[in-house]
């Protein structure tokens, strides 16, 4: 068998980014190597989202580029994984032939198996005519062209049976202190939650990922030991609305009911332990409380996406009181009109969602001991029927929530949604750029207020890497920093879209390693030593700070918390000076 060499190219959110880290970890050990550019691959897989029919795109024009390719080369193989896969099913390998794997985000598990199969058959195939159902014209599909879905069918699969298959891949994580280009990222992901239950009537996520399942808490701690074991110290917990997490033991998986919202619970109610229930349940403050002090070696423990329901005192209690759990949220709002959230199905109206940010503030807001509260969210334009009295209810409501950043979407309206089947898409393009781009600039000038407040305040920060400032005038470029294997992360990653990401400016210069990727180090040249590199680094409220250090030493401060003094805030972003060079233990 030649050797087997695969691209993976990841699109979406930190949910994909952490699949496509567990696939790859699955293909490494069976032997694949991983390259960094799709034509010195026999295997090229992308990972794909859904969520806007932008990122859609991209991958359609990603297979388009490989058609010629393929004429030429029938031992390539193409694989679309995640979203795409599970929304268009075989209607993509119709309109794309090239592709030969399609695999859901639930069928991920089953990847290696179905790329060994296809490369071994690769030579004996035949390709065999197919009729397209919609244009009744032949299509041609290869003899081995296979397509797993899960998601849809898991929503009536038992309990027992979509929970096993489920955690197969997560299961699968191989985590080892050393690989083969040095140790493992300070930063992990560890999913607790996968799908979700709540239909906001714009999204396709229900429908590709599938209902709402929870991990048992005992795998999920063996996990983040094992990760703290092999080098990290930050881990991201990731769920679709992570804070709705609750497992109840004795059932092999939890999926809590499929309507929302859901009965018998206040909205500041949160999930309290319910009598019935007793003490075979583990809540989301119950698992943050067992991570938190289970495992000590882990120094930031974060979690996305919030859902603004489902933040119950106990939680906040919780954050407030285990000092490695990072004082940031990522809490989407999505409008600031009551008439719009009730036509997304959001679930609170404005003032609920005022009353849960205050509630907040007040628990976890604490500058004078160096932990102020910083939130971000995400909103939507143009959503159908928006008028420009709720686009001015929205800039109201962005001011009054004072996010150290947010996410803002033009609607994409996505076949199969609710508000796709019920809602015409009546706001014009430019209407919706036009009133992107100005919540932008309203939000622009939040982040630089916020910014200046950080001025004189010490924080503790997590050294990330050498900043992109610094790598562009080493003459590095992102893809000579990703060690070997890397995934290559196309749209996502904590914070860091910016092609999809409607420029969120304030997010630019983002620090080389991030996330999942491996540290970035670079060598310096010993007749250098009086040059300083610029490093990025993370507050635990999420806020970037750089720090210009001596080259010498730079990288040996990579993957540490040290303490650092802001001194001057630009516009988007923070500059400070290391306090003490010491790694907290
Ligand atoms: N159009 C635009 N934005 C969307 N989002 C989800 N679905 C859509 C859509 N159809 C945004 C929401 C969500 C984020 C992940 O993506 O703001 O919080
Ligand atoms: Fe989509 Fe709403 Fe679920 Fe978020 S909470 S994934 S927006 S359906």
């Amino acid at each position: 068998m030649s050797t087997r060499t695969v691209y993976l190219e990841t699109f979406g959110c930190q949910m994909n980014e952490l699949d496509s880290e567990l696939v790859a970890g699955q293909l490494r050990t069976l032997g694949y190597r991983f390259v960094q550019s799709a034509s010195d691959a026999n295997v090229v897989l992308y990972n794909t989202c859904s969520v806007r029919e932008h990122a859609e795109q991209k991958v359609w024009s990603r297979l388009g580029e490989l058609k010629d390719r393929k004429l030429t080369d029938p031992n390539l193989i193409v694989g679309v994984l995640g979203c795409m896969a599970e929304r268009d099913g075989t209607d993509l390998i119709k309109r794309m032939p090239v592709v030969d794997v399609l695999v859901g985000p639930a069928e991920l598990d089953k990847l290696p198996g179905l790329l060994d199969n296809a490369l071994r058959t690769r030579e004996s195939l035949q390709a065999e005519p197919l009729v397209d159902i919609n244009t009744n014209k032949p299509v041609m599909i290869s003899a081995n062209q296979v397509a797993l879905q899960g998601s849809a069918s898991r929503r009536s699969a038992t309990l027992a049976a979509a929970g096993d298959s489920l955690e197969l891949l997560d299961l699968s994580r191989s985590i080892s202190p050393l690989d083969d280009d040095g140790p493992v990222s300070r930063s992990a992901y560890v999913r607790i939650t996968r799908g979700c239950n709540k239909f906001c009537t714009y999204c396709v996520v229900p429908f590709t990922r599938g209902a709402e399942v929870h991990r048992p808490p005992d795998h999920i701690i063996d996990e983040c030991k094992k990760l703290a074991d092999a080098g990290a110290i930050e881990i991201t917990l990731l769920g679709q609305t992570v804070n709705h997490y609750r497992f109840e033991h004795g059932a092999a998986v939890t999926i809590d009911g499929l309507t929302q919202p859901q009965k018998g619970r206040s909205f500041t109610g949160g999930h309290r332990r319910d009598p019935l229930a007793g003490a075979n349940v583990t809540t989301f403050a119950d698992l943050l409380r067992r991570i938190h002090d289970e495992v000590p070696a882990i120094k930031r423990l974060r979690f996305v996406t919030s859902y603004p329901r489902d933040f119950g005192d106990d939680v906040l209690e919780v954050i407030r009181h285990h000092p490695r759990i990072c004082r940031y949220l990522h809490v989407p709002a999505q409008s600031g009109s009551d008439r719009l959230l009730k036509l997304m199905n959001r679930g609170y109206t404005v003032a609920e969602y005022l009353e849960f940010l205050d509630r907040t503030r007040e628990y976890l807001d604490q500058p004078e001991i160096g932990r102020p509260l910083m939130l971000s969210g995400d909103f939507i334009t143009g959503f159908p029927t928006e008028t420009d009295e709720d686009f001015n209810l929205t800039k109201q409501f962005l001011v009054r929530c004072r996010y150290k950043n947010a996410f803002i979407f033009k609607y994409s309206p996505r076949p199969g949604t609710i508000a796709f089947d019920k809602l015409a898409d009546d706001i014009p393009e430019h209407t919706k750029r036009a009133r992107n781009n100005e919540l932008l600039a309203l939000q622009n000038q939040i982040a630089d207020d916020i910014s200046r407040e950080q001025i004189g305040r010490t924080f503790d920060v997590l050294v990330e890497g050498l900043s992109r400032q610094t790598l562009k005038k080493q003459g590095k470029t992102s893809g000579d920093l990703r060690k070997a294997g890397q995934v290559t992360i196309t749209i996502g990653g904590r914070n860091l879209a910016p092609d999809d990401r409607n420029d969120q400016s304030n997010q630019n210069d983002q620090p080389a390693a991030c996330s999942t990727t491996a540290t970035s180090v670079l060598e310096v040249p010993a007749n250098n030593t009086a040059e300083k590199l610029q490093l990025a680094c993370r507050t635990d409220g999420d806020l970037i700070v750089f720090i210009d250090h001596p080259a010498a030493t730079a990288n040996s401060l990579i993957g540490q918390i040290l303490k650092a003094r802001i001194t001057t805030a630009n516009m988007l972003s923070l500059q400070g000076e290391l306090v003490e060079e010491v790694l907290k233990k």
